[in-house]
């Protein structure tokens, strides 16, 4: 059918290759470009080994230049252009596809690398533009934003007139043996959980201290594990695309000692965006600490374990009320064999498979920018279950308080 581009050689990247290269009905080629192209053939080497039938090709790019990737772009002539790279990337990226008139998917929001702070109206500025020349941006299709965001869509085309409180979900049950590594970029990732919490209520934001809301759930095939509610930037878009919504709050579960490291690491000032001067050179704190931490996609082999991340509805239908939850479970070691990644990049990697043969199908071709869940759901939904993350329903689960 057509030919991808994918932005980006990390964790994430390695499931979206893999798994286009599982569906190459859909995607006949992909060119991966990276920053490292060695990491970008280490891919390739790896799906040509599995015997894939998607033709594969390799590509350098910096994608801080625009003009670096429009020129490849023009070269390499994909319908799409798949970015799992990093946020700092999305709007580079998304200005390349406006001067190529190429269609463009991504699993996180823009964020100003030198600001943690990560919201929608960067992206969301970019509209007009996309509806002028004719292509679609699907912002968000990772696991969360990305299903769930699915989640809801199909939460309230099937099962409710009113959705009034969702709480998302989000477990890693995963052990992967060290006292302290990420799941994905060390870098984004601390960001996020030392960022100050929020919530939305009543069309506000409610703003927390950084992990002061705490809940224990028992999660299926995980167990019981301690939740944290954090700032997601998927509360911004369903508050906005979600009928009748009242609160949206996420949640994320953190182990002890994480807990403990990260808040040593914060005192210490480790985690701070804030360049410094050392022996007359200018560092970040968090980018030193991330050249020291285990790399994400090196945790793969080692972790153990499920994931669970879904979502809990409370509403309305025919006056009658209603509670839904949806989630996915993952196994570590089964997305390990599969594709050589740990389930947080396997979560990640087959929504933005998904995301991106939804439009090149022409399911979701749409002019503009838009999120996930402004798409129909049903087909992605379908898809999830065929591509590796089928999903279970429960119409009576244990509500958070
Ligand atoms: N929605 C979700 O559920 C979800 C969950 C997890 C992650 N994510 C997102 O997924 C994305 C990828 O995460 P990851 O864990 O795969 O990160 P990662 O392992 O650090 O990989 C990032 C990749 O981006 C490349 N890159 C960085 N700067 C670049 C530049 N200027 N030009 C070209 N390539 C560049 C890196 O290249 P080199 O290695 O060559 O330096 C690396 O290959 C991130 O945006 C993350 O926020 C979303």
């Amino acid at each position: 059918m057509g030919k991808a581009l994918i932005i980006g050689a990390g964790g994430v990247a390695g499931v979206v290759v893999h798994k286009c290269c599982q569906n190459s009905e859909v995607f006949t080629e992909i060119c991966i470009a990276s920053r490292t192209k060695s990491k970008c053939d280490a891919l390739k080497e790896a799906v040509e080994k599995k015997g894939t039938k998607t033709i594969v090709t390799t590509a350098k790019v910096d994608a801080n230049s625009v003009d670096e990737l429009v020129a490849l772009i023009e070269k390499e002539n994909p319908d799409i252009v798949i970015n799992v790279a990093l946020p700092y990337q999305d709007l580079t990226i998304m200005d390349a596809c406006l001067a190529t008139k190429t269609d463009y998917v991504d699993t996180a929001n823009y964020e100003p690398e030198d600001t943690a702070k990560f919201e929608y109206k960067w992206q969301w500025a970019y509209r007009e533009k996309f509806e002028k020349a004719g292509i679609t941006a699907l912002l968000g299709s990772g696991f969360d934003p990305g299903v769930t965001g699915v989640f809801c869509a199909y939460a309230q085309k099937h099962y409710f007139d009113e959705i009034h409180y969702i709480d998302i979900l989000d477990c890693n049950g995963g052990d992967h043996g060290y006292p302290f590594a990420t799941n994905f970029n060390p870098e984004i990732n601390i960001r996020e959980v030392s960022a100050k919490g929020s919530y939305i209520e009543n069309g506000q934001w409610v703003e927390t201290e950084p992990m002061e809301i705490k809940r224990v759930y028992n999660f299926d095939q995980v167990g019981e594990k301690d939740m944290y509610l954090l700032h997601h930037e998927e509360l911004e878009s369903l508050a906005i695309n979600i009928n009748g919504v009242k609160r949206i709050r996420f949640f994320m579960t953190f182990g002890q000692s994480y807990l403990t490291h990260l808040k040593c690491l914060e005192n210490v000032g480790m985690t701070s965006i804030e360049p410094i001067m050392y022996e007359g050179k200018e560092i970040v704190p968090l980018q030193f600490l991330k050249a020291v931490l285990p790399d994400p996609a090196s945790i793969g082999p080692r972790t153990v374990g499920k994931t669970n991340i879904g979502c809990i509805f409370q509403g309305v239908k025919d006056g009658e009320e209603k509670t839904y939850y949806v989630y996915n479970v993952c196994d570590h070691q089964k997305c390990y064999k599969e594709v050589n990644s740990q389930a947080v990049s396997y979560t990640t990697g087959v929504p933005a498979m998904i995301g991106a043969m939804m439009v090149m199908t022409g399911k979701w071709k749409k002019p503009g920018v838009y999120n996930i869940e402004e798409f129909d759901p049903d087909p992605f939904m379908d898809a999830l279950n065929k591509w590796g993350l089928p999903w279970i329903e429960n119409f009576n689960p244990v509500l958070v308080d």
